[in-house]
């Protein structure tokens, strides 16, 4: 339901928060009134950068961090309805969340699962303070002065350029660079939750990532839905070029800017401008994630998926020549409605021949209102389960394969955090978007350093720093 409902004061935050500020004033005289927040965040990393640029809002309105929701007055959740077990894990904690909390804590949902279920969450959580859905974040901090409990779930116009703020800058940056999906995947809640596609202009992304640069952040991941439709429609194309291949050129030109990342993209969205790009722009990783979804036409096609194996298969190949040592990471969802042991072992085969790197894989998971809805549910949990433990096996084998393979080189990395353990031990990432955990004497954030890769396990390679390449 698309309406901005301001219901009535049902359980007033405001009054409760005043009277807890009245206590404050009479314990603490002089101390500092303000009001702390913490977001917890579930989902994609479209949903992580929201809740920075939701932070950001809020410490400009001069509301501080919490360190955790415990001491925090103001608790937000922004939430995932991509699978069922997303949903359940947000309403598991804010269930919890309410029923243990003081007089004075807001509890609000926001992002996706707050647009996919709108009011109807206040069936199961009635004393929610704040519904907020994926196109209103960015008037958080006007809802919370206002004190009523609020469900917003309107879609407005410009709201892609409305969430850009930030508080940290990272050595690796998330650059938000549209937002929507206009696909139509048949089993994909998204289209509901995020809305129409909507691109910001290039000339903003281009001074936010200028930005970025000057202070100090080395990569960036453009992040988007459907990353390869950026500006379709908004942005005529340029000497055969796509309004997504002009952005990535733009960033290119950027001082400072070591490495470009991007993350979704659509098979059908690399055409010959965006492989040449890959050839061509150094900055360009060389790691793409592909969503596959399927090995077989057939579940592709009732997936609305347009492209076949072959098409897929096809563009692998082609990135593979244009750009030496390109790897790939992809989706796969097992146990759509009608797929069959020859699907899944058409799956199987297309995972072995494509090599992938990286895979995330999912259960498939009925979505309430998604055009797959009518096809219903029909394989087994278990069978579903069996289907994904095959794939994690090979996944693992092919991991550790791939990884092996890095052991006696030197690698580049990127230094991104000191590791939890370890004393001069730091980690970061390759080129490749592999993770190396590496001994260093002394590295700084955002530091490219040369690491010599002595082990490798499924998920990451060890090491040791031999040099800092030359910035
Ligand atoms: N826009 C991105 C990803 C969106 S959601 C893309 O097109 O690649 C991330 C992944 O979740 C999807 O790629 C798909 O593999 C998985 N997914 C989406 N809906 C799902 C569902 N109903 N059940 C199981 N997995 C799903
Ligand atoms: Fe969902 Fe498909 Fe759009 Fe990805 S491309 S967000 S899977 S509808
Ligand atoms: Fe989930 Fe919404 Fe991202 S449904 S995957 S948080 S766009």
């Amino acid at each position: 339901m698309n309406t901005n409902d301001i219901r009535p004061v049902i359980n007033g935050f405001l009054a409760r928060h005043e009277e807890q500020c009245l206590q404050e004033r009479e314990t603490h005289f002089g101390a500092s009134l303000q009001r702390s927040f913490y977001i917890k965040t579930y989902g994609c990393q479209m949903n992580e950068r929201d809740s920075e640029s939701v932070a950001a809002l809020l410490v400009a309105r001069g509301y501080v961090r919490a360190g955790n929701e415990d001491s925090a007055d103001i608790v937000l959740l922004n939430t995932c309805s991509v699978r069922e077990v997303a949903e359940q894990k947000a309403i598991g904690k804010a269930c919890l969340l309410l029923n243990r909390r003081g007089s004075n804590k807001v509890v609000g949902i926001m992002g996706c699962m707050a647009q996919n279920r709108g009011e109807a969450l206040l069936e199961t959580l009635p004393d929610l303070d704040l519904i907020v859905g994926t196109q209103q974040m960015h008037r958080i901090p006007d809802f919370l002065e206002q004190g009523e409990s609020i469900c917003a779930l309107e879609e407005e116009v410009d709201s892609q350029n409305a969430l850009a703020g930030r508080l940290d800058t990272p050595p690796s940056a998330f650059v938000s660079i549209m937002q929507g999906c206009n696909m139509g995947c048949s089993y994909c809640i998204v289209p509901k939750t995020r809305g129409r596609e909507l691109s910001r202009p290039i000339t903003d992304i281009v001074a936010e990532v200028q930005q970025l640069a000057q202070s100090g952040t080395k990569e960036v991941t453009l992040l988007g839905q459907i990353v390869t439709s950026y500006g379709l429609g908004s942005i005529a194309f340029q000497n055969k070029q796509s309004p997504f291949v002009q952005l990535l050129r733009a960033i290119e030109a950027i001082d400072g800017i070591k490495r470009i990342r991007f993350t979704s993209p659509h098979p059908s969205g690399f055409r010959a401008d965006l492989i040449e790009a890959f050839g061509e722009l150094n900055k360009l990783c060389p790691n793409v994630h592909l969503p596959l979804q399927s090995g077989s036409d057939k579940i592709l096609k009732a997936m609305k998926r347009p492209y076949t194996v072959s098409k897929y298969r096809d563009i692998v190949d082609r990135l593979k020549t244009s750009r030496t040592g390109i790897c790939f990471s992809t989706d796969i969802i097992v146990g759509f409605p009608g797929e069959n042991e020859e699907d899944f072992q058409a799956t199987l085969e297309t995972f072995d021949a494509v090599g992938f790197d990286m895979a995330y894989l999912f259960k498939y998971s009925l979505r309430t209102g998604t055009p797959a809805e009518v096809l219903g549910d029909p394989i087994p949990e278990e069978e579903k389960e069996r289907r994904n433990q095959v794939l994690i096996e090979k996944l693992a084998q092919r991991s550790l394969a791939s990884h092996r393979t890095c052991v006696g080189q030197s690698v580049e990395v990127l230094v991104e955090g000191p590791a939890k353990r370890g004393n001069n031990r730091y980690w970061g990432r390759t080129p490749e978007f592999k993770k190396v955990f590496f001994d260093a004497s002394n590295a700084d954030l955002g530091q490219l350093l040369t690491i010599e890769i002595e082990s490798a396990t499924t998920t990451c390679l060890l090491g040791q720093q031999v040099s800092p390449i030359k910035q």
